[in-house]
């Protein structure tokens, strides 16, 4: 079976112009997740549970497995001078890397270290997702926001870690979407999921009902259209939500279906983060034959204002999304009407 790593170097073979230095910097994500994956295992076992006490910039809890796989990929993207810098959930600012071969370095890379961090202290599995863009600003210098700042049609690749009941890394150049499973025992990743493709449709809707109250009307309305009886099968659709969005993710690429994140009462753009969530995930669900919108726009396309910005995601299954987006679009108008009326 061919390994990642062998398989990373035969798609360099490909490109006569390539340098190696992706092949490297994909190389040290691996050694980054193979390090976090073991401690996860661990989790229980060993002091890596629990908050820290300390909120992240969006207000959110960190989780001492948040700040752990922070550093522990922050550290791997730092070692091999491709990267010139990152940009992380769990850092309040853009991290530079100022040695001389951090500010040679090609390549940013966006992530979310740890995603369904909340989920560890009940053994759910978590994952980590991560971005890579080509740098915009001359070599040698340190990177500018606007590196940082580009749609995601411009990712140069991405992927995710899933430390699931076994842990798998996915990832994309742009040239297909290839899965590796861990074996444990060897530590190597080998590939189990050559070119993967999600259903054009599915039958399964992934959202938090919770708060189902606050979502626009159009979405309201595709839930209601999802717990009908559909002809094929006499059933209505079948709802899943681990609340690990890589999770949630990944079972859907396999099986078919969409997850959806909309805009709520308190959060008016949703939850999920465009450029370390949303953006990685909407370039492996097209790689895949999918799509993603934030109900409106492709979410490959929308412009970055922020680093942190986040948007409404809706991704999935070709056909799924084409629906949950044109009920979407229907009802705008009331919703802005009702919104007016609150204000
Ligand atoms: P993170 O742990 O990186 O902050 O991400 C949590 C995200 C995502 O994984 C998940 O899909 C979503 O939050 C769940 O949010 P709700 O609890 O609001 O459903
Ligand atoms: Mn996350
Ligand atoms: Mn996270």
């Amino acid at each position: 079976m061919k390994t990642l790593g062998e398989h990373i170097v035969d798609k360099q073979a490909e490109f006569p112009d390539a340098t190696g230095e992706l092949t490297s910097l994909l190389s040290s994500i691996k050694l980054a997740a193979k390090v976090v994956n073991r401690d996860i295992n661990k989790a229980g076992l060993v002091d890596i549970i629990g908050a820290t006490g300390v909120h992240n910039i969006q207000g959110e809890e960190q989780q001492k497995m948040d700040l752990f796989a922070n550093e522990k990929f922050k550290a791997a993207l730092e070692a091999r001078g491709e990267v010139c810098g990152i940009a992380s959930e769990e850092e309040d600012e853009i991290i530079v890397f100022h040695s001389e071969r951090g500010r040679n370095g090609k390549y940013v890379v966006l992530i979310d270290p740890l995603d369904g961090s909340s989920n560890i202290d009940v053994n759910v599995s978590v994952g980590t997702i991560f971005s890579i863009y080509r740098r915009l600003s001359a070599r040698g210098n340190a990177p500018t926001l606007e590196d940082f700042l580009q749609p995601g049609r411009d990712q140069v690749a991405a992927g995710y870690i899933i430390y699931g009941s076994s842990t798998m890394l996915v990832y994309s150049t742009g040239f297909g979407v290839n899965g590796f499973t861990c074996d444990p025992s060897l530590g190597v990743f080998y590939l189990s999921h050559e070119n993967m493709q999600i259903p054009e449709d599915g039958r399964i809707y992934s959202i938090n009902e919770g708060n189902y109250l606050a979502f626009p009307l159009g979405v309201k309305k595709y839930i209601k259209y999802c717990q009908e009886e559909h002809q094929e099968s006499d059933r209505p659709y079948t709802s899943r939500y681990i609340g690990s969005l890589v999770s949630d993710f990944h079972r859907n690429l396999l099986k078919g279906g969409i997850y959806m994140y909309p805009s709520t009462g308190t959060l008016k753009c949703g939850k999920l983060r465009l450029l370390y969530e949303c953006n990685p995930l909407a370039f492996l669900i097209e790689q895949a034959g999918g799509r993603a919108s934030n109900g409106f726009t492709r979410i490959l396309d929308i412009k970055p204002k922020e680093v942190h910005q986040r948007v409404p995601f809706y991704c999935g299954s070709v056909n799924m999304v084409n629906k949950v987006e044109s009920m979407i679009q229907t009802y705008a108008d009331q919703d802005k009407a009702k919104d007016s009326d609150v204000s």
